[in-house]
Formats: structure tokens, C-alpha cells, sequence
């Protein structure tokens, strides 16, 4: 695993901006894996701002997300699909027709979960996946003692989970259950990873990474079982 210690989260954003613009330049018809949360929206502006100066094209990309909760509307302001809509999709040329995001509203979740897998199977496979990581060492929802294997699948999110990501819904009552989410097994299959961690709490997690050792009760310290992760945290 590749360790960068960023100063502050502007250079953060700008890194891992900057690793999505070269890939693009590099292969502009690339497959890019996108992850919601609060770290990963520098980083968004800053491709908006390279969008926007003509330096990157997004018209051959195709997208993967992680996850969505479920059950949850596209319309609904807390879904991943509204904030990659308002964050991203709504200011470049994607086209729609590329972008892919487990629909949260589906009423067979794991014919789309199957689905999922061979839709990015299909689209050659993901050459730069972006993570965030929980406080608790998550990825995607994978939860501790998560299995390694598994493709993308409906989850239980933990309490853990429910109490910190109800700081976006008006009551933690609010938060769905649920969510589905690419699997350990399906983020392992990306080319290349670029996890990203930003603020005090989540050192923990960035030390658990840092040991090198894979640890189930931390799952994102199975990416030291991958041949091509990028670790970019800063405090
Ligand atoms: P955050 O969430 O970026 O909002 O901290 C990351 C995650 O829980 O995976």
C-alpha cells in the first residue's frame, strides 16, 4: 500500500482529484468508482473546476458507485443519487446512460445486486475506485466481520453507522436500515484503489491500515491484500 500524508484536506482533494484527471487523459473511455460521504466532495469540486477549464472529458467515462441506501427514493436529498447528482453528475458530461448507482427503490434487491456485478463485469472492470472509510474501519457498507468475499449485496447498517450519518437526516429515525453496496469481493476486482481518510477520527483506521495487517473486525485493512492501493489521508 502507497501511504501519502496530505497537510490539510485542500491537498488531499486536489491528490486524489488529480489521480481521476490523469486516468481520464490516459484512457478517456475509463471506468471510474465514485464514493459518497463528506470526504470525498473536495475532491468533486476540484473535477468540476478541471471540468469546467476544458482539461478533463467525461463523455466516454463510464461510473460505478458503491452503494445507496435502501430503501431510498433518487429524489429523496439524503440518497447517493441525489449527492452525486448535485456534487458531480449535474456539472460535467457523463451521460447519464454511463453512470450506474444501485437503485434503492428496486423491489428485487438481489436480482439488482447480481445484476450489478455483471454490469461492471461488462464494462471491463474498474480502473480507479475512490473509498472513504468509516470511523469504525467500513468501506462501502461493509461493517466489521463483513466477509471478504462477498459481491454486492443488501446490508444491515450498525448502530455505529446509523448514529454517524444521521448528522444528514433531521432525526437518526430517519436514517433506512439498509443499503446496498458493492461488496469486499467487488472492490478487490478494481484495478486500482484510492482510499481516502480526512479528520482526527478516523486515525484509528488509518493506523490499522498502516500495520499492513488484515484484520476483519477493520475491513478496509483487507486493501493491504491489493496489489494497487493508494492510502491519501490527512488530519
Ligand atoms: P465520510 O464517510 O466521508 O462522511 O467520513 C466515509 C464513510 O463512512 O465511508
Amino acid at each position: 500500500m502507497k501511504i501519502i500524508q496530505c497537510s490539510d484536506y485542500n491537498e488531499l482533494s486536489l491528490y486524489v482529484a488529480q489521480q481521476f484527471a490523469q486516468t481520464i487523459k490516459s484512457k478517456p473511455d475509463c471506468v471510474l468508482g465514485f464514493a459518497t460521504g463528506s470526504t470525498p466532495i473536495g475532491a468533486y469540486k476540484k473535477l468540476r473546476e478541471m471540468y469546467d477549464k476544458g482539461e478533463i472529458d467525461f463523455s466516454k467515462v463510464t461510473s460505478f458507485n458503491l452503494d445507496e441506501y435502501y430503501p431510498i427514493p433518487p429524489t429523496d436529498k439524503n440518497s447517493y443519487h441525489y449527492f452525486m447528482k448535485e456534487n458531480l453528475f449535474s456539472h460535467i458530461n457523463l451521460p447519464e446512460a454511463n453512470i450506474n448507482i444501485p437503485d434503492g427503490i428496486t423491489t428485487n434487491p438481489d436480482d439488482e445486486c447480481k445484476k450489478y456485478d455483471e454490469r461492471i463485469e461488462r464494462a471491463g472492470g474498474i480502473d480507479l475506485q475512490l473509498l472513504g472509510i468509516g470511523v469504525n474501519g467500513h468501506i462501502g457498507f461493509n461493517e466489521p466481520s463483513a466477509s471478504l468475499e462477498s459481491m454486492t449485496h443488501k446490508t444491515s447498517l450498525t448502530e455505529q453507522t446509523v448514529k454517524s450519518n444521521a448528522r444528514f437526516f433531521n432525526s437518526p429515525e430517519e436514517v433506512p436500515r439498509f443499503a446496498l453496496t458493492m461488496g469486499i469481493g467487488s472492490i478487490m476486482k478494481a484495478k486500482r484503489i484510492i482510499l481516502a481518510a480526512s479528520g482526527e477520527n478516523k486515525m484509528k483506521a488509518v493506523e490499522m491500515l498502516e500495520s499492513g495487517k488484515i484484520n476483519t473486525m477493520w475491513p478496509a485493512t483487507v486493501l493491504n491484500a491489493h496489489p494497487n492501493v493508494t492510502l491519501v489521508w490527512c488530519k
